[in-house]
């Protein structure tokens, strides 16, 4: 974690992460900080629509993960193993009636989460491939309500890096035999459609 005040090295030290030092969890006091960053966070109209449910360690925070597919690109991978797992989860929740906006604010949220975790050295994934179905039955989600996020967090134990986009155009993420994870990004000129 850069300390140099450059916004930037922040953002690109704050890869997705999904290892974790399992056996130093969060506690639901790091996870109501999490969202109390949230709360303070741009919201369409201000409407604040959205609400959170937090899952610290035990039992329902085992369920939840079992609901959860992590790094589809790592084919040879099935997920965090055993003694690296997340240790808390915060589920992002919307209005099932809401418009289109709202997925802006669950967007805002999930990465000011993702960042306020990662000021603290803590890991971040944002898992949108998770049983739909089932954990809303698990976390009794209030009627009205679905997960639209689910956030899988914990003390960071992989080493993560930008790459640059490969010749060929893939942007699958991938691992060298160290274990350390590369995340490719595209060029700042290919990102700028126009100039005026
Ligand atoms: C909306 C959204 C949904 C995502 N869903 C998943 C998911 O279901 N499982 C997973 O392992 N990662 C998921 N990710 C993480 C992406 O794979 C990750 O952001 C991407 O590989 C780029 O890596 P980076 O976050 O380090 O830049 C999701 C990210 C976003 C923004």
């Amino acid at each position: 974690m850069s300390d140099s005040g450059d916004f930037r090295a922040v953002v690109e030290a704050a890869r997705t992460c999904r290892r974790f030092e399992e056996d130093k969890p969060l506690s639901m006091a790091d996870l109501e900080w999490l969202v109390e960053c949230a709360r303070l966070a741009p919201s369409a109209r201000n409407a604040q629509t959205l609400r959170f449910t937090l899952v610290g360690p035990g039992q329902t925070c085992n369920e939840l993960f079992s609901l959860t597919r992590w790094a589809g690109a790592l084919k040879d991978w099935g997920g965090p193993h055993p003694g690296e797992r997340p240790t808390a989860f915060v589920v992002i929740l919307m209005p099932e009636d809401a418009g289109e906006l709202v997925r802006f604010d669950v967007g805002i949220a999930a990465q000011t989460i993702h960042l306020a975790a990662n000021s603290k050295g803590w890991g971040c994934c944002m898992i949108q491939s998770f049983d739909h179905v089932a954990v809303p039955k698990l976390l009794q989600i209030p009627s009205g309500m679905k997960p639209a996020l689910v956030l899988g967090l914990g003390v960071a134990k992989e080493i993560r890096k930008v790459a640059p986009m490969p010749a060929d155009g893939s942007f699958a993420y991938w691992r060298d035999e160290q274990g350390v994870h590369y995340v490719p990004k595209r060029g700042i000129a290919e990102l700028i459609a126009a100039r005026f």
